[in-house]
């Protein structure tokens, strides 16, 4: 939970920050990213493995739920390494100083560009299909043309594991017919065909379910399942050493969502992987996961400010905001609900139910569909809860919005670490043939 509290103004305070004079120095829309709560889920996360779990383990932030510097760079400096998807993630990560060590890079259709970033940076290439592995056991870099012989290739193995789980269909990544990983048919050729290329050191099995997961048992299953992989590749003689069991974990976004604990997810990962190893005989392996959404989710907040609204009688009141789908497409992606308060008339009454309606060219741009709410004013600090995850990393420019800023805060310190983009930012790759220059 945020570390919050209601101030003697009846404001909403996070990390010791008024968010009415937050939004009045950086303006709004405005993410506020509660640092105390962020590092909280990096340790639970971290020293939950080393409560329950025997051999070594490694958390990574899964950094396309929001990635930017400062977000990374926390990440590091709770221990915890960094998972990427695309090349700037990984540059992301890297700028931040994330060890190459504890870099995994993911992708279903990795470029050979990126590929070539991640070889020469180091840092673990988490392989999806046939076409990549055969591009990384060609992939002649600079390393070559140096004196020392080239380090050999991290690679671990995606997987579909062919586990079913309750949970949006956009969001699910474990059933068969995934476009992510192996089909778990082909894994023993991909073994052998390891085995076949001194160049590619594969050092372990990766197998992710899906997102905003509400059950257990889901996670119980793919521990058995990746175990039983995992003895096979070790049995034919691969250096497979790390097992990576994904993300996934929910949080609570209404009061009738009802998440385990991070402890409790902890827990039966590292049951479920220690006692699959004990049937199998094999020794422990270093433990992986890779949490995005409940490592960061709660610990943000959007603010925006009350503009017009629409009273159509009889059936609603629409109270428009000064952001929406660029700055939150979860609700019209997926449909997802939200929570909201007055972050400057805390203790009013609530009396109303509204719609929340953001500010675009677009019908369906409703960032609540029903918020309950006490009467609001034009120049209100609406604030939208546990907009962390995946809320900036998928924000767009639609209607040319600039992005929002972000800012850090904690102690009763706020530091700015995303600056709202300018009309400026906007415009600058935007290109004009001379015959339609201006004046012309
Ligand atoms: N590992 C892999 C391989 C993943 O694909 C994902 C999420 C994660 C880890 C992190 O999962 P998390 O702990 O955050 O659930 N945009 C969607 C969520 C997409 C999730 C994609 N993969 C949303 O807004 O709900």
């Amino acid at each position: 939970p945020l570390t919050s509290k209601v101030n003697s103004q009846d404001c909403l305070e996070i990390g010791g920050c008024d968010v009415t004079t937050l939004v009045q120095q950086f303006g709004s829309p405005l993410y506020i990213l509660d640092e105390e709560t962020l590092r909280t889920a990096c340790r639970q996360y971290r020293d939950g493995f080393k409560r329950h779990y025997a051999g070594s383990s490694q958390v990574l932030y899964a950094s396309k739920a929001w990635s930017c510097l400062a977000v990374c760079a926390i990440a590091r400096s709770e221990g915890l390494g960094i998972d990427v998807v695309s090349g700037c993630e990984l540059y992301t990560a890297l700028k931040a100083g994330v060890s190459p060590d504890k870099i995994y890079f993911h992708g279903n259709n990795k470029s050979v560009e990126e590929l070539t970033l991640a070889v020469e940076s180091r840092c673990t290439i988490v392989v999806d299909n046939w076409l990549e592995l055969k591009t990384l056991a060609g992939l002649r870099t600079k390393q070559e043309s140096s004196p020392q012989s080239p380090a050999p290739i991290r690679i671990m193995l995606r997987f579909t594991p062919g586990i079913e789980c309750h949970t949006h269909e956009y969001i699910r990544t474990g059933h068969l017919d995934s476009k992510f990983g192996f089909d778990p048919n082909q894994l023993e050729e991909v073994f052998a065909f390891i085995t076949q290329q001194p160049n590619l050191h594969c050092i372990g099995l990766h197998a992710h379910i899906g997102s905003q997961i509400f059950e257990l048992q889901p996670h119980e299953d793919l521990a058995g399942v990746i175990v039983q992989w995992f003895g096979k590749a070790a049995k034919l003689g691969l250096p497979v050493t790390e097992l990576n069991i994904g993300g996934g974990l929910g949080i609570r976004y209404t009061e009738s969502d009802d998440p385990p604990s991070i402890e409790d997810w902890v827990k039966t990962v590292s049951d479920g992987i220690t006692q699959a190893c004990q049937a199998q005989q094999i020794p422990l392996p270093k433990l992986l996961c890779e949490p995005g959404r409940s490592l960061i989710g709660s610990a943000c907040v959007t603010a925006y400010t009350v503009g017009s609204t629409k009273v159509v009688p009889d059936i609603r009141t629409y109270v428009s905001v000064d952001g929406g789908m660029s700055d939150n497409p979860r609700p019209i992606t997926y449909q997802s609900i939200y929570r909201t308060v007055v972050a400057n008339r805390m203790s009013e009454p609530i009396t109303q139910t509204v719609t929340l309606a953001g500010k675009h060219c677009e019908s369906g741009d409703i960032l609540i569909k029903e918020a309950a709410l006490p009467k609001t004013e034009p120049g209100d600090i609406l604030v939208v809860m546990d907009t962390g995850a995946y809320n900036y990393s998928m924000a767009s420019n639609y209607n040319r919005l600039p992005r929002p800023a972000a800012v850090l805060v904690g102690q009763g310190e706020a530091n700015l670490i995303l600056q709202r983009e300018t009309y400026q930012d906007l415009i600058r790759q935007d290109c004009i043939p001379d015959r339609l220059a201006f004046g012309n």
